[in-house]
């Protein structure tokens, strides 16, 4: 089963970005946790901070992969062409964060994925990758 997890932008400062909200743990680290605790999946990691790349990295796994977890980040409450794309591939897309982001500022509680995803998951800290996993297996 081949799955990936796409983060947007920001998320490459995961460990060093506002602890208080995302923890201290790299996310490189995290994604070495993951590929131990299901080494029978095939499990890749993608991230960005530009918006065009996240939808051509959608595009090309979006027809083949068995599942896609994504968190878009900021991109989440902007990006009608990322919310667009979700919903023009087959592979089926369960949206993440790791905050609350419905506990958090009102520009926070929009999002131009969800209506797209499979399933939201958001609110366990990076264990929200982990539960995203779960649902596909
Ligand atoms: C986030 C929440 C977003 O609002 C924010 O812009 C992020 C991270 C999360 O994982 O909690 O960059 O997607």
């Amino acid at each position: 089963m081949k799955i990936i997890i796409i983060n947007g932008p920001n998320l490459n400062l995961l460990g060093k970005r506002e602890p208080e909200v995302y923890g201290s743990t790299t996310f490189d680290s995290y994604f070495a946790e993951l590929q131990s605790k299901f080494s029978e999946l095939q499990l890749e990691y993608y991230q960005s901070n530009i918006e065009g790349e996240l939808i051509d990295k959608i595009q090309e796994v979006g027809f083949s992969y068995d599942g896609i977890i994504l968190n878009a980040a900021a991109y989440t409450h902007t990006s009608v062409g990322l919310g667009d794309v979700v919903k023009a591939i087959n592979t089926p897309v369960v949206e993440v964060h790791i905050s609350n982001t419905h506990k958090r500022e009102d520009f926070r509680h929009v999002s131009y994925i969800s209506s797209g995803a499979k399933g939201v998951i958001l609110g366990f800290g990076l264990k929200s990758y982990e539960l995203a996993i779960r649902s596909f297996l």
